[in-house]
């Protein structure tokens, strides 16, 4: 595999200029993991400092960072910016779905928002360490809200504006939520009216722990408002003190939840605390992204998944950025969308999904070449791994051979990056997560949790050390973090990834070992997706899988069986996708749905998924071992289709 050494022109603003400079940081990191980490802790404020660096034991999963250490993590998005004296710097540009509207917030706006919606929350009774969900899409007062909640030490769960309202019912009461804050509609493409607010109102009743739902007026369109339960985002803060003092925050007081798939039905409520993950985001945000006071930065996430929270929210936030945030799509009004804006803004880091460059990478490169891009210094992809196709077109087309491509590895789990090319340093390989940051120590077992040391050699992908930004808990329910994360390799962080390293000690992840399947960089389980078929009026049973799918990188095709009687027809394909819709979201709707008689199934019942894969993929010269299934017939009747 050929390596691209760091583009000539490019200049480290952070300073690391050299591989050997990255060897050294490396090197000094895990010679004294506590000096190293004491010394990035120092990049934020502190209203107390901690008492001992890593209190953290993998051998019962505890997890523990600068203890006692106090601090408040908008404090430290805001408050200390304008301090500093920045307090005019733009922090946000906002950028609408409609092209000719854009917004710009300074840091001094938005302490004055953060500090009127914190102070709202608290009228509404809202106090340190009670949760609130917030679903809404990327305008600047879903930011606003995040921070809001974390000055006051509520800890809030962001739920991805494509859910729909049963998955949002779900996690309100997962965590008990007792405020919901939504919009009105959302708008996105020639999507002008997502229905938000009616989502939440289809499930408000069923929420026993939520009293308040706060709404903005983003459409402007005539919403049912409940007596005593819903309030407009302006009526809400209307009355407040714009000015909220931050709350004294312990390092482990919990910031966040979020939920994301696993490989058992229920999603898990990911929960991180307040003082590893902030130096965690702001020093990898730094570090990665080669992050310098005047750039303009853009990443393309949403703040429902976990790259918005920390490379939208609280890593480029603390570290006082100017960035732009998104609204819209990327093919509206057309192809060319994301370049004209980053010409328009003249955005100098750009951050996004594989999925994304695959899809406006086949619409040809006139969309791209009529902007000027010579702004762009680091180009970012997260979520999924890059191939090279669509690598050579990020690194020639957009780039023009001029920037470091930082193909950036982590989970919502990790919270923060934990593998990438350190921009100026490290060569790149089109497809490789390349080598670990600093401070972190991953290794590769075989099934018996032997460590592979021979290069190019498959195997499970794990952390022998905790780092800052690592999550704490599963909420509600830490037995299952112990399970999920500790109990296949103990003594290790279990990734859930496979992942072999090459002769140059580079990382290759080969994708997920358990059932979560990455559809355009969004994790769904495939148990949630079978439960959701099943759940559609004469389906008997489904079998989900991932298949190689062009644009997203992974489609996901569906066996389903029918209850006896009940014939295959487009109607029941149709109920199929809208209960998926109507359970999960659009995102989790299958590609391909199958009918047959009969899954593969082997004698104690358990369906031989490795089959399936096969017939999914069209690999079916060589089904492997068929010898266990209990009905070998099955076969023959899944192939005759
Ligand atoms: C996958 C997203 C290859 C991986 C930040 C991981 C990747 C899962 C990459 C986490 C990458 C993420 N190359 N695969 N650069 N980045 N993944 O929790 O399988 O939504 O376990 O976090 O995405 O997805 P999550």
């Amino acid at each position: 595999m050929k390596k691209y050494s760091v583009p000539k022109n490019f200049q480290s603003s952070v300073g690391y200029n050299t591989f050997d400079n990255y060897q050294s940081l490396r090197e000094k990191a895990k010679q004294d993991s506590n000096s190293y980490w004491e010394s990035v802790a120092k990049r934020i404020d502190w209203f107390d400092k901690w008492t001992t660096v890593n209190n953290s034991d993998y051998s019962k999963a505890h997890i523990e960072w600068f203890s006692n250490g106090k601090l408040n993590a908008s404090y430290n998005c805001i408050d200390r910016h304008i301090e500093n004296g920045l307090g005019e710097k733009i922090a946000l540009i906002w950028q609408s779905n409609d092209p000719t509207i854009s917004k710009n917030v300074s840091y001094n706006d938005l302490l004055e928002k953060v500090s009127l919606f914190a102070n709202g929350l608290k009228r509404a009774g809202i106090k340190k360490g009670d949760r609130v969900c917030i679903y809404m899409q990327m305008i600047p007062e879903a930011i606003v809200a995040m921070l809001a909640c974390a000055r006051i030490g509520a800890v809030h769960s962001v739920v991805f504006g494509a859910f729909s309202s049963d998955a949002l019912k779900n996690r309100i009461n997962d965590s008990e939520c007792k405020l919901l804050i939504t919009q009105d509609n959302g708008v996105r493409g020639l999507k002008f009216d997502i229905p938000m607010k009616e989502n939440a109102d289809k499930i408000a009743d069923d929420c026993p722990s939520l009293k308040t739902v706060v709404m903005v007026e983003r459409s402007g369109n005539e919403m049912f408002m409940k007596e005593g339960r819903d309030i407009t985002w302006n009526q809400f803060i209307d009355g407040c003190s714009s000015k909220c003092p931050a709350e004294v925050m312990d390092a482990e007081d919990p910031l966040f939840i979020l939920y994301t798939s696993g490989s058992t039905g229920k999603p898990k409520g990911v929960m991180h605390t307040t003082g590893g993950y902030l130096v965690y985001t702001s020093h990898t945000h730094e570090l990665v992204f080669d992050y310098h006071q005047d750039d303009v930065y853009w990443c393309t996430a949403d703040i429902g998944w976990i790259t918005g929270h920390s490379y939208i929210v609280y890593g480029p936030l603390s570290n006082a950025v100017t960035q732009v945030i998104f609204e819209g799509v990327p093919n509206y009004p057309d192809f060319g969308r994301f370049w004209q804006i980053v010409e328009q803004h003249k955005v100098n880091v750009f951050y996004t999904a594989p999925t994304a460059l695959r899809a406006l990478m086949k619409e040809g490169d006139d969309w791209v070449t009529k902007y000027d891009l010579s702004s762009l210094k680091v180009l970012g992809t997260v979520g999924e791994p890059i191939k090279s196709p669509e690598w050579h077109w990020y690194f020639n087309v957009i780039g023009n051979e001029q920037c470091p491509i930082v193909d950036t590895w982590w989970q919502t789990e990790t919270g923060g990056i934990l593998m990438s090319p350190i921009p100026g340093c490290v060569p790149t390989k089109p497809g490789s997560a390349t080598l670990p940051l600093p401070g972190i120590i991953p290794a590769i077992l075989d099934e018996e949790g032997n460590e592979i040391t021979e290069r190019n050699t498959t195997g499970y992908l794990v952390m022998i050390q905790s780092w800052p930004g690592q999550m704490r808990t599963v909420y509600g329910d830490h037995q299952r973090f112990i399970d999920t994360y500790f109990s296949q390799a103990p003594g290790n962080y279990f990734t859930g990834d496979g992942a072999y390293i090459d002769e140059d000690g580079y990382f290759w992840i080969t994708g997920r070992v358990d059932d979560v399947l990455n559809v355009s960089g969004h994790r769904i389980g495939t148990a949630e997706v079978e439960g959701a078929i099943g759940a559609a009026s004469g389906v008997a049973e489904a079998a989900v899988i991932g298949y190689s799918h062009e644009i997203k990188g992974e489609g996901i095709y569906a066996f389903v069986t029918l209850m006896t009687g009940v014939e295959a027809s487009a109607e029941i394909e149709q109920d199929i996708l809208s209960t998926v819709t109507k359970i999960i979201g659009p995102h989790a709707k299958p590609s391909v749905i199958q009918f047959c008689s009969g899954l593969p199934k082997t004698r104690s019942g358990k369906i031989m998924r490795r089959i399936l894969k096969k017939i999914a993929q069209n690999e079916t010269d060589d089904l492997g071992d068929t010898s266990t299934l209990a009905d070998p017939s099955v076969i023959d009747s899944l192939l005759e289709k």
